[in-house]
């Protein structure tokens, strides 16, 4: 052989040795030469595909895929000749019993002396594991993505300089941020001053927990608005070749949580409360009894005595003194007896507004009032309660004299009337500009006995009283608000549109 002719066998013996399935093919697509990868893949042979349009060929082999040979602009071959450049074209087989498989086909020119494409070799490369793998892989991007999209937690994780890199829906929504906003600030921004430091000392330290990671944590995240809401978070530095690269973290809002519990526990104390009432109502019936007859007795002796000592004796004097004792004994386990509901009231129908303005003519005129300004806020459409008319005059009496003392002398004292139409509900309001009951007493001051005025000025059984009287007319006396501003005290009644008892619902 000629050197000349050793270098073409050497050079056929490579490409017959290509581990690709390969064809030589001239411009027309005429296939000149296959390599041995190609028939064996095709199982067929050499003779019977050499001279043929690669066109038919694939159409043979491939009866049912569809290849792009129509027109010139699509077929790897003609564009490889025009631009006697390496084309590639990725092919998609729908597969038959072998599955689908992918095909990379490179369409190489070999240029002649004059410059003109002679032939194109065409190899191909199966990439059908390496699509399946892409294909796996955004499968489960897309699964992680939907996740973390739809995770009723808020997800956020921040680079190295605490840029935020992702941020979730639900975080979206919990930080008040769109998470474009948040592209703009820093982790930091998050949360209320050292917050954030602190989370990123405490997934450093290796004495809290597992290395890198934060137990669940309740901290205050901070809104775009600058509302501070807790929540309850657990957080991981991500490590990339043991190296931070990323911080990333869960949130709950614990607002709604909170919520609850606060109010479960209102309820507890609620239950304390009415409990202790009933078990001190018992105790005051038991005393104001065992008190009342023996009262009686004193009272009736000591005023037949009076009458019967002249006025000169010495002793009347000491007389009046007990008598007077025994009255105020007698005034205060009335008041228990009201708190303990043991007097029977005398149910009548009247004027919400009209209880206002006689509980404040009886006592209107004294010295009381002089430096206390009083404001009437009276609704204007008509509110008819059924109760002890002359009881609640002294529940209202009573809250009067206690709000002016709340004011020591001078300030604004405010009377409300207002009703609830839907539920037939009237309510009258005694507001003070007063020093307010600081938050230790409150549970109190409806208890017997409690208060905090010097002795011989409060007997501490006004708003007991006023309790007892309350419950027996089927209605409620609370505390609605108190601080330094002053207090509002309110009793609420059962209450009616107009004195034949038709309903607030029937006004609409
Ligand atoms: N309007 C008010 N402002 C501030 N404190 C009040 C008010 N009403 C009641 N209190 C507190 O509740 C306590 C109990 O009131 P009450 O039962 O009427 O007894 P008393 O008036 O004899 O002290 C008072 O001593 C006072 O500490
Ligand atoms: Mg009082």
């Amino acid at each position: 052989m000629t050197p000349k002719e050793t270098e073409l066998d050497w050079r056929l013996r490579v490409f017959d040795s290509l581990s690709y399935p390969s064809r030589i093919l001239r411009p027309d697509g005429t296939i000149v030469a296959v390599n041995q990868r190609f028939i064996e893949q095709i199982d067929s042979t050499a003779e019977d595909i050499i001279g043929k349009r690669c066109s038919d060929v694939n159409r043979y082999y491939f009866p049912h895929q569809k290849f792009p040979c129509e027109t010139a602009q699509s077929c790897p071959l003609r564009q490889a000749v025009r631009t006697k450049k390496g084309q590639s074209i990725v092919f998609h087989l729908d597969g038959d019993d072998s599955g689908e498989r992918w095909e990379d086909r490179v369409f190489s020119p070999i240029v002649g002396d004059e410059g003109e494409v002679r032939y194109v070799i065409e190899s191909i490369r199966d990439i059908t594991q390496v699509k399946m793998l892409e294909k796996k892989y955004s499968g489960m991007q897309m699964l992680i993505d939907n996740v973390v999209q739809n995770s009723v937690s808020g997800i956020m994780a921040a680079d190295r300089k605490g840029n935020i890199i992702l941020m979730n829906a639900a975080a979206e929504q919990l930080f008040d941020y769109s998470a474009v906003e948040a592209d703009k600030v820093n982790i930091e921004d998050f949360y209320p001053e050292g917050v954030a430091r602190d989370i990123m000392r405490k997934l450093r330290d290796p004495s809290i927990g597992e290395r890198g990671k934060l137990p669940i944590t309740k901290v205050n995240i901070r809104t775009c608005h600058g509302e501070e809401i807790p929540v309850e978070m657990t957080a991981a530095i991500i490590y990339e070749d043991g190296k931070e690269s990323a911080t990333a973290a869960i949130f709950n809002d614990l607002r709604e949580k909170l919520a609850v519990e606060k109010k479960l526990k209102e309820a507890q104390s609620q239950v304390m409360q009415t409990e202790k009432m009933a078990s001190l109502g018992r105790l005051a019936a038991g005393v104001a009894h065992e008190i009342n007859n023996p009262l009686t007795s004193i009272l009736l002796y000591g005023n037949i005595m009076q009458e019967k000592l002249e006025s000169t004796n010495p002793v009347k004097k000491n007389l009046d003194y007990i008598l007077e004792d025994a009255e105020r004994c007698r005034d205060i386990v009335k008041n228990l007896l009201a708190y303990s509901r043991q007097t029977s009231p005398k149910k009548d129908i009247f004027l919400l507004n009209a209880l206002v303005n006689e509980s404040l003519s009886l006592i209107r005129d004294q010295k009381l009032f002089m430096h206390i300004e009083v404001i009437k806020d009276l609704t204007s459409f008509p509110i008819y309660v059924e109760a002890d008319r002359s009881q609640l005059c002294q529940v209202v009496i009573n809250l009067i004299i206690n709000a002016i003392d709340a004011m020591s002398g001078s300030g604004t004292l405010t009377l409300t009337t207002s009703g609830e139409p839907r539920s037939g509900i009237g309510y009258l309001e005694v507001s003070d500009t007063g020093c307010g009951i600081p938050e230790e007493n409150l549970s109190k001051v409806f208890d017997p006995f409690f208060t905090t005025k010097a002795p011989g000025k409060g007997t501490g059984l006004g708003l007991s009283m006023s309790y007892g009287i309350l419950e027996e007319n089927r209605g409620k006396i609370y505390v609605k608000k108190t601080g330094p501003a002053g207090t509002t005290i309110a009793i609420k009644l059962p209450a009616m549109a107009d004195s034949d008892g038709l309903l607030f619902d029937s006004i609409g």
